[in-house]
């Protein structure tokens, strides 16, 4: 049922982010980020693409979708993910292509799933500009995204962003997500601001939510 394909890739390996990742998001995947992925992938259905597909912790999730494609440009993570796909209760394929240039026509997708991710992208405004070209005109992005805070936290975040993004995997912490989203022109609706408890230091303020292209 699951395969494989090839194609442009492209984000460098993090072998110690890879290892870890899954030890790390532990606690928060017990406590409230498995319930978030729950509620928001549950009743996806057709043809989904989910980028940034990381160690797989998606993949269970999935329940009515047709078909999904779990790109996963990185081939520590990839690696990971290929070993879980024996969760997954849907057909899925492997793929690993970056958001920023992605091999698939324009209105392939019904969703566009983005968890962890946009903070990661090297290119927020091409990997959005992409999505909004794969997503069909009734699809829709979904995302669980951590995002820059306001004053104090903001500005500790500003000042740390170099430093993480280094030992994060290229990890940007004070990304305003949200805005970047509705500036690729994708209309929010609706996506929530939460502060979930535990999180990882520093990265107090989250969005969850959906996004769909504006109406013609
Ligand atoms: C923090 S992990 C999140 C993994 C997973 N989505 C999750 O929810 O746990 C970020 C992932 O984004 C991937 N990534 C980074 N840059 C990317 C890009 N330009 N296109 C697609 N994926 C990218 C990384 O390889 C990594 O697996």
């Amino acid at each position: 049922m699951n395969q494989e394909m090839t194609g442009r890739q492209g984000v460098g390996e993090h072998r110690f982010f890879a290892r870890w990742y899954d030890t790390v998001t532990g606690p928060l995947e017990r406590r409230w980020l498995g319930r978030v992925r729950e509620e928001l992938l549950a009743d996806l259905g057709g043809q989904i693409l989910e980028i940034g597909a990381g160690t797989g912790a998606n993949l269970a999730h999935y329940r009515r979708a047709d078909h999904v494609v779990a790109a996963e440009p990185d081939p520590a993570m990839r690696e990971r993910l290929r070993r879980r796909l024996g969760e997954a209760r849907v057909p899925v394929e492997l793929s690993p292509v970056r958001v920023e240039d992605l091999p698939f026509g324009d209105d392939t997708f019904d969703v566009v799933v983005s968890t962890l991710v946009l903070c990661s992208v090297a290119d927020l405004p091409a990997a959005l500009a992409e999505v909004r070209r794969v997503l069909r005109p009734a699809g829709r992005l979904v995302v669980i995204e951590h995002v820059r805070d306001d004053g104090v936290r903001g500005r500790a975040q500003d000042a740390l962003a170099p430093l993480w993004r280094r030992l994060a995997a290229g990890c940007h912490l004070n990304r305003d997500i949200a805005t970047a989203i509705r500036t690729a022109g994708l209309e929010a609706g609706p996506i929530d601001t939460f502060r979930p408890r535990p999180t990882l230091p520093i990265l107090h303020r989250w969005i969850r939510g959906t996004a769909t292209p504006p109406e013609m």
